[in-house]
């Protein structure tokens, strides 16, 4: 897994195709993504790229639409030469997902590459999840899956929208690609801390002990953004904050704390832990959603000292709507290591400001020792994993304050500190490596997305029920005072700072 190095000799130069290149996902992700692996020398010279689109473009169109693109997306990170490297590698195929006949365009164009001769192909699904099926069997229809085996098949988040769409929707794949082939992505797994943590938890003697139902309160994830939907409406309403990103991202940075050491850092062998924590989450029932989750949806209000729309103002929301842009929740993991210890969970839009990161609180000492001192009580210890904007992992513990008084003050330990002009790669252009070099470490089993379906899905059903009301936050506040019912303890509240 270190990408650090030099790419890998023996690596297979392929053809990579993407679909939905001119979407939101494509624009903001992925090309900046590969324009990046470009700049860094870590694509493969004979890596031809393909763009499958709807819009009737010329090459010389999608060459423009890519530069508009990564010119908005990089500022003053972009580089023209970079570019013009990076354009000359792509083929541009017109086509409509759902028309089989347009994927014989798309083998024309593979068999005459731009760069060289290909043995494999990477096909990246960056298309609404309703679409993935349709792509998946023109790919078969067509003979592009063909020799079964070789090519591999990458599916965006979220993998169904319920435990049964999951489950036809992985049929299908299997249909026509073997598991080997297939990786669904889910880009929090490629972000530098969320590795970090598993070195942090796993090659240090000192956090194991306490990492624990001894030591250990509760932990939080907050995933906040200040940005709102933009124009995904259509893809938005269809899934709200609970399928796009708490089933997913969330869960996966849960699996990802509460794991045991896994054998190996093979993929099985990582992937066999995570589900374990899933299996182990306490089914939430009907009668108990209300005390588990709560959700709400931005009305209008000001993020940056700028006024902006709520969710029902946004283009291509349906009136009415009870989509929610935000959902706080709460779980327990009931095996040894966790019983009882809750996991609470939050993610939203339009918030205060974006910034992710996982808390974890220490249980206060047993014995009050300060108590006859100017000192009463004393705050406990937490242990902070900042994945954005910055990177950073820090214990705060207490010390004394110089002085004759009794008096203590909290000090941040960093553990480790990724400053900005850091060399390290970003979520996206690790996992595409990953895909090019064929390490599915970091991407997700299907028994992942099942049972992460199965944890969530009697809350999704429970409010597809309640269609008629839902709790509004104003855009550019931290949601709201409600989301506070979850918490068990009376000294618990979210933590909105790193
Ligand atoms: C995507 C979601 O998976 O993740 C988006 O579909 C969200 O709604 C995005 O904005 C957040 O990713 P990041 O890396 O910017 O935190």
């Amino acid at each position: 897994m270190n990408k650090a190095q030099a790419t890998k000799a023996d690596q297979a130069p392929c053809s990579f195709v993407i679909f939905g290149s001119t979407g939101n996902l494509a624009q903001i992700k992925l090309l900046p993504a590969l324009y990046h692996l470009e700049r860094a020398g870590r694509l493969p010279p004979d890596m031809s790229l393909f763009a499958f689109g709807r819009r009737p473009f010329s090459e010389d169109d999608w060459r423009g639409f890519m530069l508009e693109a990564l010119q908005k997306k990089l500022k003053d990170k972009f580089r023209q030469e970079i570019f013009d490297k990076f354009a000359a590698r792509f083929t541009y195929v017109q086509g409509e997902l759902h028309k089989h006949e347009d994927y014989n365009k798309l083998k024309e164009a593979l068999a005459t590459p731009k760069m060289g001769a290909c043995t494999h192909v990477v096909f990246y699904l960056a298309i609404k999840p309703a679409e993935f099926g349709a792509v998946i069997n023109n790919l078969d229809k067509s003979g592009l899956n063909k020799p079964r085996g070789l090519h591999r098949i990458v599916v965006e988040k979220p993998f169904g929208v319920d435990i049964e769409s999951a489950e036809m929707l992985n049929d299908v794949l299997h249909r026509h690609f073997d598991e080997d082939q297939v990786y669904r992505i889910d880009h929090y797994l490629g972000k530098e801390t969320v590795q970090n943590l598993l070195v942090f938890r796993f090659a240090n003697t000192l956090i194991e002990p306490l990492w624990n139902r001894n030591f250990i309160d509760h932990v939080q994830i907050t995933v906040a953004e200040d940005v709102g939907i933009g124009k995904r409406a259509d893809y938005y309403e269809q899934s709200g904050a609970m399928r796009d990103m708490l089933q997913n991202h969330l869960m996966q940075l849960l699996t990802v704390v509460a794991m045991e050491p896994p054998a190996n850092m093979d993929a099985d062998a990582v992937q066999d832990e995570k589900v374990k924590v899933l299996r182990s989450i306490r089914p939430i029932s009907k009668r108990t959603v209300n005390a588990h989750a709560f959700r709400a949806q931005y009305a209008q209000g000001f993020v940056n000292g700028e006024q902006v729309p709520g969710y029902q103002e946004e283009e291509g929301v349906e009136p009415g709507s009870v989509t929610e842009t935000f959902v706080a929740a709460k779980f327990y993991i009931d095996n040894w290591r966790w019983r009882d210890v809750p996991f609470y969970l939050r993610t939203g839009k339009r918030l205060a400001k974006s910034m992710s990161m996982i808390a974890i609180r220490l249980k206060h000492p047993p014995q009050q020792l300060f108590r006859e001192t100017p000192l009463q009580t004393i705050a406990p210890n937490w242990i902070v994993l900042s994945i954005q904007p910055q990177e950073s992992m820090h214990m705060e513990v207490h010390v004394k304050q110089p002085g004759l008084e009794m008096d203590t003050r909290v000090i941040k330990m960093n553990a480790f500190y990724q400053d900005e002009g850091g060399a390290s790669l970003d979520a996206y252009e690790n996992l595409i490596l990953d895909v090019i070099e064929g390490d599915r470490t970091l991407f997700i089993r299907f028994d992942e997305v099942e049972w992460a379906w199965r944890v969530v899905d009697p809350i999704i059903k429970y409010w597809a029920m309640e269609r008629d009301y839902i709790h509004t936050y104003a855009a550019g506040s931290w949601g709201l005072h409600e989301a506070g019912r979850l918490f068990d303890g009376e000294d618990q509240e979210w933590r909105n700072e790193v």
